[in-house]
């Protein structure tokens, strides 16, 4: 748990510490903490954009990107957290 938290804490340092990739081709994906890891993860089998199509909570999120770690998307859990955490974010529920 504790080993957990300080690598989502370095992870978050980390991501905080690079500049803003504004200019790439994934216009769907607005900008926000965690954008760098979810396209790096999101875009081993299919465009990150399909995330765009869906507006759900935290526990919808957590439950599409475990759906994908189960498919084989490979990733830490500490990426795993971000990535939901950004989408929950970006695309919240009405
Ligand atoms: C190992 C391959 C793989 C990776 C990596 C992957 N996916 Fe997928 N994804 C799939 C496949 C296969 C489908 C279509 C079949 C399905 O729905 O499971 C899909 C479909 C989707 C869909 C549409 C599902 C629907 O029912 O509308 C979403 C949303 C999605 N992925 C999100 C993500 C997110 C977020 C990530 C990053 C955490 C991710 N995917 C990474 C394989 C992958």
């Amino acid at each position: 748990m504790a080993v957990r938290s300080v690598l989502l804490a370095v992870t978050l340092v980390a991501a905080g510490t690079l500049p803003a990739l504004a200019q790439d081709e994934f216009k769907a994906l607005p900008p926000g903490e965690g954008r760098d890891v979810t396209i790096k993860v999101c875009s081993q089998c299919h465009s990150p954009e399909v995330v765009a199509q869906q507006q759900l909570d935290i526990a919808g999120w957590k439950q599409i990107v475990d759906t994908m770690a189960n498919n084989g998307a490979n990733a830490t859990d500490a990426e795993f957290d971000q990535i939901v955490k950004y989408l929950a974010t970006a695309f919240p529920a009405n």
